[in-house]
């Protein structure tokens, strides 16, 4: 084992896009767990579009990372030292000591990952918060019936790709929405939806008419924006918005302004926002059946790997250009 960390800290605020600049990696001693705690040995991290809010100082649902400070992550990984009776070393488990080679974390905090049912990073991802992101807004929020038509903007992404297999096992036609040829491809081949269409050719309207010739009854919502107004135009009456993500956003001076919103009340649309951890309670129901549909291969999943601590930042920027393709994740060690 080594005697010393690595972490990458917050080192200022960005103001628009993000950039290396924004962060510092450092050698630090390696934490020591105690009473009730375990030492973790970091194996993937996770980068998720909602890191970009924690490095606002604006106040949000969670607390900002303050300057300093390692940045926050989930990581999944072994433990190393347990002081805790429910826990021993070799146990694999996901964590959210955020963006470090080593952890501390308190046992009860710490959630034990089965790895004979799926490979450790999948508990980032399609077996993780994007999952349960999916399973909750998609069955508490859309309520899909057969036969329904369901729009997913982000379709290729960690959770767009499993709202959109969740739809087709419930019975709906099945719409993407994605940035670029190979991912509007993948996921219509590989993922099963009836139809991809691509946002960059400048003819979304268009052709997202022709993809929901009866209307859309269900739109999933990661993007938010000029996506999101072309979506409002098309919805029936009657019609669920699940504002999951407005990744469209978040890196933008001003909010968009939005000019289809009186779709809404001519519509009667039920628009909701939604946070996963509200749910934290019932997470558990939702990764036994997402472990199912997933060991019946009936999730399938794609990941970006970025190598190496150091590469963190990298990756995080990738996801605000698009450059990932599927669930973008960091392979610590
Ligand atoms: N509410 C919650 O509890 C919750 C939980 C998890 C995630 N989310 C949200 O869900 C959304 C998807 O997250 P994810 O983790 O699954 O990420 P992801 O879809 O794997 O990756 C982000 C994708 O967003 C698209 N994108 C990025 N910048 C964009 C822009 N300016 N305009 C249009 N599209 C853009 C890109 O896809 P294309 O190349 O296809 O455009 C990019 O690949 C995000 O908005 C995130 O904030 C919300």
């Amino acid at each position: 084992m080594s005697t010393a960390n690595r972490q990458v800290l917050l080192a200022s605020r960005p103001s628009g896009a993000v950039s290396e600049a924004n962060f510092r990696i450092v050698e630090a001693p390696l934490p020591v767990a105690g009473e009730g705690e375990v030492l973790v040995r970091n194996e993937w991290l996770s980068l998720d579009p909602y890191m970009r809010g924690r490095m606002n100082e604006a106040k949000s649902y969670a607390p900002s990372v303050a300057i300093g400070e390692v940045m926050v992550g989930q990581t999944v990984g072994e433990v190393i030292e347990s002081r805790d009776p429910r826990l021993q070393p070799g146990d694999k488990v996901l964590t959210s000591t955020g963006w470090q080679l080593y952890g501390v974390a308190k046992a009860r905090d710490v959630t034990k990952i089965d790895v004979s049912r799926a490979p450790a990073p999948c508990y980032l991802g399609v077996l993780g918060m994007p999952g349960m992101t999916a399973w909750f807004g998609l069955r508490e929020i859309g309520r899909p019936k057969a036969g329904e038509t369901l729009v997913v903007s982000a379709a290729s992404g960690a959770v767009g790709s499993v709202v959109g297999q969740l739809a087709k096992i419930a019975g709906c036609r099945t719409i993407g929405i994605a940035g670029g040829r190979s991912k509007c491809d993948y996921v219509v081949r590989e993922l099963g939806f009836d139809a991809c269409v691509d946002h960059k050719t400048g003819r979304l309207a268009d052709d997202l008419r022709a993809a929901c010739p009866n209307g859309i009854d269900i739109d999933f919502e990661n993007v938010g924006g000029s996506v999101l107004d072309t979506v409002l135009a098309l919805a029936n009456p009657h019609s669920r918005v699940i504002l999951c993500g407005m990744i469209a956003e978040i890196n933008a001076a001003e909010p968009y302004g939005y000019r289809r919103l009186r779709s809404v009340l001519l519509n009667r649309i039920r628009m909701q926002g939604m946070i996963v951890f509200d749910w934290k309670e019932r997470y558990a129901e939702a990764v036994a059946a997402l472990t199912e549909h997933f060991v019946a291969g009936r999730l399938k999943y794609r990941e970006s790997i970025v190598e190496g601590l150091d590469h963190a930042p990298r990756g995080l920027i990738a996801l605000f250009r698009g450059e990932n393709f599927g669930k973008q994740l960091v392979r610590l060690g």
